[in-house]
């Protein structure tokens, strides 16, 4: 396996794969992986000659109040969960190597950002998309490989290439949990005990949530009352918000039909956490 700071570095091996035809999945993460990203790169190592993986925490996708220079890193451990699941190359590189000296282009979006995790984080998609389509330029990867654990990204990843003409087939996975329902996360790792057993109220509400829609029900209000009632149930937990929006168009609906988001943000304590389902009727 190759780990590779620089992109001078990645594009000379990229072109050795292709000309040998080889294909190749890339797998964007900012480290500190845990099972989820290795579901990815699992789906990735059946579906592509050759697998990348990014590791690269990108300033530009933080607020000036966020948890940037906190977000935890371990390259170490990353490259070691790497290797035991047969990835290629590591493209590890430092924020300079990224964003040289007098970068001004972004990628921005006018749709699926300003709901959501839009309303409390407003610069994290532009810095999520402008990282994202230059690790696609770097690697030009056939497959790149998003959780549906942050399913607002994926959504917003999908129209980027859809407009843009990006040659790269994106595809979502499901999340993955613990034993006890809570999604996996780099940011678990911010929670005292006391938190994380608060934070179960994530899943347990998104729970009644789909037993609700399993049951019948479409009144997207009625839903979404359910869910916040449960949250309000836990003192530790803060809604952010609890929103129920069309998966494509990340637009509010008031009716559940077709593809449908149901997602959530909530603090506990000071560390924000995301969940979500999907429902198709
Ligand atoms: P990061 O939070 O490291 O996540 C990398 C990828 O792993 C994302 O596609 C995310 O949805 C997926 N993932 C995280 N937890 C998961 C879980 N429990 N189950 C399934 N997939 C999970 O998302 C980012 O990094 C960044 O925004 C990035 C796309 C790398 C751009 O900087």
């Amino acid at each position: 396996m190759l780990i590779c700071n620089q992109i001078a570095m990645v594009r000379q091996q990229v072109q050795e794969w292709k000309k040998s035809g080889l294909s190749i999945g890339l797998v964007p993460t900012m480290g500190y992986l845990h099972e989820g990203h290795k579901s990815l790169i699992d789906a990735a190592r059946k579906e592509n000659d050759r697998v990348a993986v990014s590791i690269f925490v990108n300033p530009m996708q933080f607020g000036p109040n966020e948890d940037l220079a906190s977000y935890p890193r371990d390259l170490e451990k990353d490259a070691k969960l790497c290797e035991d699941a047969g990835v290629d190359l590591i493209f590890h590189p430092q924020p300079e190597e990224m964003y040289k000296q007098g970068f001004c282009t972004y990628v921005d979006m006018n749709g699926l950002t300003t709901e959501l995790c839009g309303k409390s984080r407003p610069i994290h998609f532009r810095g999520v998309q402008t990282v994202v389509l230059k690790l696609f330029h770097i690697v030009t990867p056939d497959r790149a490989y998003f959780g549906q654990k942050d399913a607002q990204q994926l959504a917003v990843v999908k129209r980027m290439v859809q407009d843009l003409n990006v040659g790269t087939e994106i595809i979502g996975c499901p999340i993955i949990r613990e034993e006890d329902g809570l999604a996996k996360s780099s940011r678990n790792t911010y929670l005292n005990e006391k938190e994380r057993q608060a934070a179960l109220v994530l899943s347990r509400s998104l729970q009644v949530g789909k037993a609700l829609v399993d049951a019948g029900e479409t009144n997207a209000q009625a839903i979404r009352q359910a869910i916040t009632g449960e949250i309000e149930k836990e003192p530790m937990a803060k809604i952010d918000y609890v929103d129920i929006v069309d998966f494509e168009t990340i637009t509010p609906i008031e009716t559940v039909q077709g593809s449908v988001l149901v997602a959530i943000a909530v603090f506990i304590g000071k560390t924000r956490l995301i969940d979500n389902f999907i429902v198709e009727k």
